[in-house]
């Protein structure tokens, strides 16, 4: 891995402009370094796996955009497409055949949905889906999972994960107590505390939401059988059962997580890979509850963008490129290798009085520091851990490498990776955990 050499004085520089014209100089707060210290570089450039900044220096991407960018930066597939697309107009308000090709596509590809709508984020994709659960159950109430993170709606700032794990909020200002109070709180892990919840509230319940894995605070895949309870009590009680697959849909598994495990979600939502790149979201599910959206039904639903063919164009081809080359095994298989290239390097830090633990549920890796074993709720990452990982991600970063600003936040390996790179990469990690122990 290259030694980064660059002062960074253009990023500095660029960042002091962006502070004074833009809330932390940033537009999504964890990208503003704020938990592991220092200052953002600028991104001029992201080709393959790998990213340019402003200054010149050039690293290896484990942040892919944040989940997005399956196939790498731009992908000439993906590129090809938006070019073509934007040469005939990127937005008409009114049907066209791109929206129409992608809603089929991911139907076929997804064992949970026979309808779906297309948003403009993963926020308004979970936003609309509480709407439509609340709609077809009649009743306010739902819950979500501490730690889980389902956009930035009001409902869903309670105990969220992503960037308010990195501050250890609990929930942001500005949210009413007449909405938060409607959001009940879980445990992940916790089979006694879906048992009492729904003895107590079940029937005011509508909905149950919880990501596929749980990857906004960690990588907290769940038991088999935690998720069996999780439908079973949720169907006894005419709750829906609300998959949030915005980071795992149509990354871990064609079908997504639910695919993959054979969740019979009742309701699913979308984003990130499903735009190629380009901003989309989309929730979908069973027919009869799909048909309550406006128009067909009673539950408003809108956006002057969304389905725009720009970003239908960008969507149908990453899905495509990542088809033609079996993707999603070929990540499964850099997965492995990227776990048997860290394994070692966890023993040697446990053997140095560092605990160290590595989840890796495809492309998505998390190494939590100080933890013996792999968490599976928030209450089980030690918080202590913050720490050291910022030292760590520093040493990456002056050799060249660029994970998530965030403890909190998991990695992404694309297709764009290979062996070879994985190797000088581990290599790499092993230097920063040693200079950062
Ligand atoms: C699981 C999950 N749901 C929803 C969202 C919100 O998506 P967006 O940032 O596109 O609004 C995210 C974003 O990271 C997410 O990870």
């Amino acid at each position: 891995m290259t030694q980064v050499s660059s002062s960074n004085e253009t990023s500095q520089q660029l960042y002091s402009r962006a502070c004074a014209v833009m809330p932390g100089g940033v537009s999504s707060p964890v990208r503003a370094y704020q938990s592991v210290g220092g200052q953002p570089f600028f991104i001029a450039s992201g080709s393959g796996c790998h990213v340019q900044t402003e200054d010149g220096d050039q690293y290896l991407d484990f942040i892919g955009s944040w989940g997005p960018l399956i196939l790498g930066h731009a992908h000439p597939a993906v590129t090809t497409a938006v070019q073509e697309a934007v040469a005939l107009g990127t937005s008409f308000g009114a049907p066209c055949i791109p929206e129409t090709e992608l809603a089929e596509k991911i139907c076929a590809m997804s064992p949970v949905l026979d309808k779906v709508r297309f948003v403009n984020s993963g926020t308004e994709a979970t936003m609309s889906a509480l709407r439509l659960a609340r709609a077809a159950t009649g009743r306010d109430g739902f819950i979500k999972f501490d730690g889980c993170y389902h956009g930035h709606a009001d409902s869903f700032l309670v105990k969220a994960g992503s960037g308010l794990a990195t501050f250890g909020e609990s929930s942001s200002s500005g949210v009413p107590e007449a909405c938060s109070s409607l959001t009940g709180v879980l445990p992940l892990d916790d089979e006694a505390a879906l048992e009492e919840w729904f003895a107590a509230n079940g029937d005011q319940t509508a909905a149950v939401f919880v990501e596929g894995i749980p990857a906004n605070c960690g990588l907290l895949p769940q038991r088999k059988e935690w998720w069996k309870k999780l439908r079973d009590i949720t169907r006894a009680h005419g709750t829906l059962l609300v998959v949030d697959e915005v980071i795992t849909g149509f990354r871990i598994a064609p079908g997504g997580f639910c695919g993959l495990e054979g969740i019979d979600a009742d309701l699913v939502t979308y984003g990130k890979v499903i735009g190629g790149g380009l901003p989309v979201g989309a929730y979908g599910g069973r027919k009869e509850l799909m048909d309550m959206i406006s128009p067909d039904g009673g539950v408003y639903q809108a956006g002057t963008l969304s389905g725009n063919p720009l970003c239908m164009a960008a969507g149908i081809a990453a899905l495509e490129a990542v088809e033609k080359v079996d993707g999603w095994q070929r990540l499964e298989e850099l997965g492995r290798h990227w776990e048997a290239l860290l394994a070692p390097l966890i023993e040697r830090e446990k053997a140095a009085g560092s605990p160290l633990t590595l989840t890796r549920c495809g492309s998505l890796f998390w190494l939590s520091f100080d933890a013996n074993n792999a968490p599976r709720s928030y209450e089980a990452i030690p918080a202590s851990g913050a720490d050291r990982y910022g030292r760590f991600f520093h040493e990456l970063l002056q050799r060249g490498i660029m994970v998530a600003p965030s403890a909190y936040e998991v990695g992404f390996l694309n297709l764009a990776m290979n062996e070879e790179i994985l190797d000088a990469a581990a290599k790499t990690f092993g230097e920063a955990l040693e200079a950062s122990r």
